[in-house]
Order: structure tokens, then C-alpha cells, then sequence
């Protein structure tokens, strides 16, 4: 399985607004998260590809899932790793992708794009929340907590989409956490996967 090296990752700071690939532990959260929302996991829509790390996870899916990237080079080294027919990658800004291809109560969308601080895209948000509006299911990891007052987390909650804080993964670097819109049936500290510390990373 061909991932990009942490060199190359690095040189793209700008666009994936982190210092190193994710770890194997935060790619196992992320996926066991989508994986435990739905009964089957309908459409995936698996945006922000980066070193590769989360989206192989989803390799192993068989229903259609649709990996986006708006950088050739992470969408080519990825691409030698797909071969499934309902696979497809795709080299694009996630915004012209769900503006043409809108999602519904069978999609559940993974949104790997930094989103805090400076990388805080109004377009990016407003499209989640619209998508939300139409029934996808949004999941998405971040490095610092979505506070209630968050610009991310309130232009959800305006679009009844609130994110709900579902895992903590300390075997990443830095820690992340995995938010989704979908809250959880029981409270955190009663989840005997609240912490993610799987991995071999
Ligand atoms: C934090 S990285 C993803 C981490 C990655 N999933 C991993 O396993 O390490 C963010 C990714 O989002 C991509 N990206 C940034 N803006 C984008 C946009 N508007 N549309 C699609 N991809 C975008 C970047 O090129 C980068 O690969």
C-alpha cells in the first residue's frame, strides 16, 4: 500500500493544516465511527485524502465510496491503491463535488479538511451544513475541541447540525478528536470506546 511520506506531507502544510500524516489509531476511530453510525454504511463520500492514512481504511468498504483530494499528488499515489469498481477518486475542491453531486439519508460524508483557525473556510462549512440539511451523515476529526462557540460548530448547529464529540484518540500526533452529527446514545464516559488507543502508532 503506497501512502505519501511525511516529507512530502509536510511541504503541503497549507493545504492539510497538520505536521505529520494521521496515525493508524485516528484512521481506525475514524472508520470504526462511520462503520458503528449506520446498520450498512451507505455512500461514502471521503473528502481530504492527504497521506492516504484514513482513506485506506476505507478500502476495505465494498458499497460505493468516493475519495476526494484537491491535490493531484496525494489523488495519484492513492489511485495505485484502488481497484475496487465502486472506488473512484476524484481531483477536485470538495465544493464543486457537493454542489454538483448533492448527498441524501444514504450518504454519510468523512470531512478530513483542516477547519480551525486559519483554515476556516465559510464555503466549506455552509456546504457541510447543507449537506447535513439534506440528510448525509458529516463526520470529522480536529486536533482542538469544536467549543459551542466554535465558527464551525455554530454555522452547523444554525443548519440543526450539531457535533457531537463521539471519540479521543491520544495515539495520534497531536491527540485528535472524532465529532459526528449524530449524538451519542449514551454519555461519553459510559463508551468503552469514547478513548481510541488501537493502533500501532
Ligand atoms: C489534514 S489533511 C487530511 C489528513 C489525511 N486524511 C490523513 O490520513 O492524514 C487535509 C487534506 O484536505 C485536502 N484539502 C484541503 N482543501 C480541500 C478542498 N477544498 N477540497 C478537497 N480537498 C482539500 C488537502 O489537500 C489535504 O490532503
Amino acid at each position: 500500500m503506497r501512502c505519501v511520506s511525511a516529507i512530502e506531507y509536510l511541504k503541503r502544510f497549507a493545504t492539510t493544516g497538520s505536521i505529520c500524516p494521521s496515525s493508524t489509531a485516528l484512521a481506525q476511530a475514524v472508520f470504526d465511527e462511520v462503520s458503528g453510525l449506520r446498520h450498512e454504511m451507505g455512500e461514502v463520500i471521503f473528502a481530504g485524502i492527504g497521506s492516504g492514512i484514513i482513506a485506506r481504511q476505507f478500502l476495505a468498504k465494498t458499497g460505493k465510496t468516493v475519495f476526494i483530494d484537491i491535490d493531484e499528488n496525494f489523488c495519484r499515489r492513492f489511485s495505485e491503491n484502488v481497484c475496487s469498481e465502486n472506488h473512484s477518486v476524484i481531483c477536485t475542491d470538495i465544493l464543486d463535488y457537493l454542489a454538483n453531486h448533492p448527498g441524501g439519508r444514504e450518504r454519510t460524508l468523512v470531512c478530513c479538511l483542516p477547519l480551525r483557525g486559519a483554515y476556516f473556510s465559510k464555503e466549506v462549512v455552509d456546504a457541510l451544513a447543507r449537506e447535513s440539511r439534506l440528510g448525509t451523515k458529516i463526520v470529522l476529526f480536529t486536533y482542538l475541541p469544536y467549543g459551542k462557540r466554535s465558527r464551525a460548530y455554530r454555522a452547523l448547529a444554525q443548519a440543526e447540525a450539531n457535533l457531537y464529540l463521539r471519540r479521543i484518540v491520544l495515539l495520534n500526533v497531536p491527540p485528535a478528536m472524532v465529532y459526528a452529527t449524530v449524538a451519542p446514545q449514551a454519555p461519553p464516559w459510559m463508551l468503552d470506546r469514547f478513548f481510541s488507543t488501537r493502533g500501532s502508532d
